[in-house]
């Protein structure tokens, strides 16, 4: 049945090939499979008859390399209409939206298209200047170090009722300008900074120090203190839940904050801050600076009144501004910075079980999450089932316009990780690994880049050892345990690992083996506002979310006074 369905539409497309129906050579999976689901007969494609399908395609064509073999035609349909307008472009210091003070902007573009989303302000020195010094006044002078921590407390679950109202626009501004699937993003990341706004507000009031037995005739007390300006510097992969983790503790302990967000996903973050003020924020407590990162970026590293930094991004990035801060005032940093994760998936796994969550590991967020499951780690005695299943799954990933129902992959975030992927996908190529799928653009407009698989990875290849940031899975076939420890800890980094298997000895062997910030056992990307995330080696320095990421944003003071005539000691 199976069989004869796949030989009948093969063969019609064929026919519609050679009749010059769809000559273009890239484009002509895709386009064919469009006029297929234009006839109605997308519930086919969707189904498990698709890879059947597919594989005849390759088959009866002859060119079964260079063509565009994945989901529906969406990313050649013009692209949707984002179900939002773009309202604020400005710089948001001291509670007002202002123009840059050299009058500049920047674009931020659609990674759909390419093409201009909004002209956006480009904050340089001067603008973090005046931010900081708004953010100075406001902790210095200002309400919010002083009111109750109810009252601060009461803010950030109103700011979390407000985003809950209007998730839709914010939603839509976050996948417009980032590219995300929005089914994604309305599922996990909306909600997952909403639940964190909620998380922190509740430690806001719960936040105290120690009372500690002394040696000698002194009471002694421990306060812990907000630490003054934190400066943070965030990516765009997930710029919302960065700004969550970032602005969440820092405000539950009464700190201000200069906020620099990634150049290519300014929107999102001005439109939240908007509404913190409607919560009742006091103005310069949280300040936004659009920018770059050699100026805005680099000017709030090295600032003199900035306390505190936190960083997400690159390994590469973090060294710099690490080095700014401590070449400035030693202020303290957190760097939540790359991984190369392993996803190990042991002899006694249930092989289905493992694949789904395999793909879902790397392929997430179009491959581009720091912890992604980037080596996958498969037992040589399920290693080529293990193969055949991720293949097939990463050949039914439904790539296109990320507005559009059922779409798991959008384009990557702009020209320049589009270029880096297809660059390391070369490599892999160059350096003998297999190419199971993909390994192409997809379609001919945006940053898209089709679902690629690899097997025979060796450890030494690039495409093993550096982080893609891209929908490249890497299969590596292992043996013993031991080795497989060996080799996921000979990195560079240490974010986070996966491991599958039903033996309880195995787990716990490698869940203190592994040097990783986290490790998921049978599951992955478990992002819980308590669990603390941060990474060994040089994924970064400290944790972020649950109560740790309450310590990086506190100065603790020890208070010793001496006591005349006590009743006890
Ligand atoms: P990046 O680390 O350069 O950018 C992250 C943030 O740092 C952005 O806000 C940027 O403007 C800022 N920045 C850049 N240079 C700076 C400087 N000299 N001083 C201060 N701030 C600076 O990352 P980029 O260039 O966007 O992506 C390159 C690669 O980094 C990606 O392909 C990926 O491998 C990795 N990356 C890792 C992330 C993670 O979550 N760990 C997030 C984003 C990128
Ligand atoms: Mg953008």
């Amino acid at each position: 049945m199976k069989t004869s369905i796949t030989t009948t539409i093969t063969a019609n497309i064929v026919h519609q090939y050679h009749s010059g129906e769809c000559q273009e050579k890239s484009n002509f999976y895709f386009i064919v499979l469009r006029k297929m689901a234009a006839r109605r007969m997308s519930s086919l494609l969707s189904s498990s008859y698709a890879p059947a399908l597919l594989r005849s395609l390759d088959r009866h064509s002859g060119r079964a390399t260079c063509i565009t073999r994945f989901s529906t035609a969406a990313a050649l349909e013009e692209p949707i209409t984002p179900p939002v307008k773009v309202e604020y472009t400005k710089l948001l210091i001291n509670g007002e939206f202002v123009d840059a003070a050299s009058g500049k902007t920047f674009p931020t573009l659609d990674p759909r298209t390419g093409q201009l989303i909004a002209d956006v302000a480009e904050g340089d020195l001067e603008d973090v200047n005046r931010a900081v010094a708004a953010a100075r006044k406001a902790f210095d002078e200002g309400p919010w170090p002083r009111m109750t921590a109810y009252e601060r407390s009461r803010i950030l679950l109103r700011f979390a009722d407000l985003v809950e109202k209007h998730a839709d626009e914010i939603t839509a501004l976050e996948v417009w300008d980032n590219g995300k699937p929005y089914e994604q993003a309305a599922r996990d990341e909306i909600p997952l900074f909403i639940r964190l706004f909620r998380y922190y507000a509740g430690w806001a009031d719960k936040i105290h120090g120690l009372t500690i037995q002394a040696d000698g005739p002194h009471h002694v007390q421990t306060l812990h203190e907000p630490i003054g300006v934190a400066g943070q510097i965030i990516p765009w992969n997930f710029p919302l839940l960065m700004f969550s983790w970032k602005v969440g503790p820092a405000l539950a302990c009464g700190n201000t904050v200069v906020l620099k967000t990634a150049e290519q996903t300014p929107l999102s973050a001005l439109y939240v801050s908007k509404l913190f003020h409607e919560a009742g924020l006091p103005p310069g407590v949280l300040n936004i600076v659009s920018g770059y990162g050699p100026s805005a970026g680099a000017a709030l590293a090295c600032h003199m009144e900035v306390d505190k930094l936190s960083f997400t991004g690159s390994t590469e990035t973090g060294k710099i501004v690490l080095g700014l801060a401590a070449k400035s005032n030693l202020k303290s940093a957190t760097l939540e910075l790359g991984g190369k994760s392993p996803f190990i998936v042991c002899e006694d796994a249930n092989v289905d079980e493992a694949v789904e969550l395999a793909h879902a590991a790397l392929f997430y967020n179009q491959g581009q999450c720091c912890c992604a499951g980037s080596r996958t780690y498969v037992h040589e005695r399920v290693y080529d089932e293990f193969l055949e299943k991720a293949k097939t799954r990463a050949l039914q990933r439904v790539v296109g316009d990320p507005f559009k129902k059922g779409v798991e992959q959008g384009p990557q975030v702009d020209s320049e990780q589009f270029d880096k992927i297809l660059k390391y996908i070369r490599s892999g190529v160059e350096n003998g690994a297999t190419l199971e799928t993909g390994g192409e653009r997809f379609g001919s407009n945006g940053y898209y880049v089709q679902p690629t698989v690899f097997s025979n990875v060796q450890d030494n290849m690039l495409i093993a050892k550096d982080e893609i940031f891209g929908p490249v899975q890497s299969i590596l076939k292992f043996k013993e345990i031991d080795e497989v420890i060996q080799r996921s800890n000979a990195s560079q980094f240490g974010l986070a690992a996966g491991v599958f298997t039903q033996n309880l000895d195995t787990a716990n062997r490698l869940t203190r083996a592994l040097k990783a910030g986290t490790v998921w056992i049978n599951c992955f990307d478990v992002f819980d506002a308590a669990i603390p995330f941060g990474g060994y080696k040089m994924s970064g320095h400290g944790r972020e979310k649950g109560v740790y990421s309450l310590n990086a944003y506190l100065q603790v003071k020890a208070v010793v006074t001496r006591l005349k005539n006590p009743a006890w000691l």
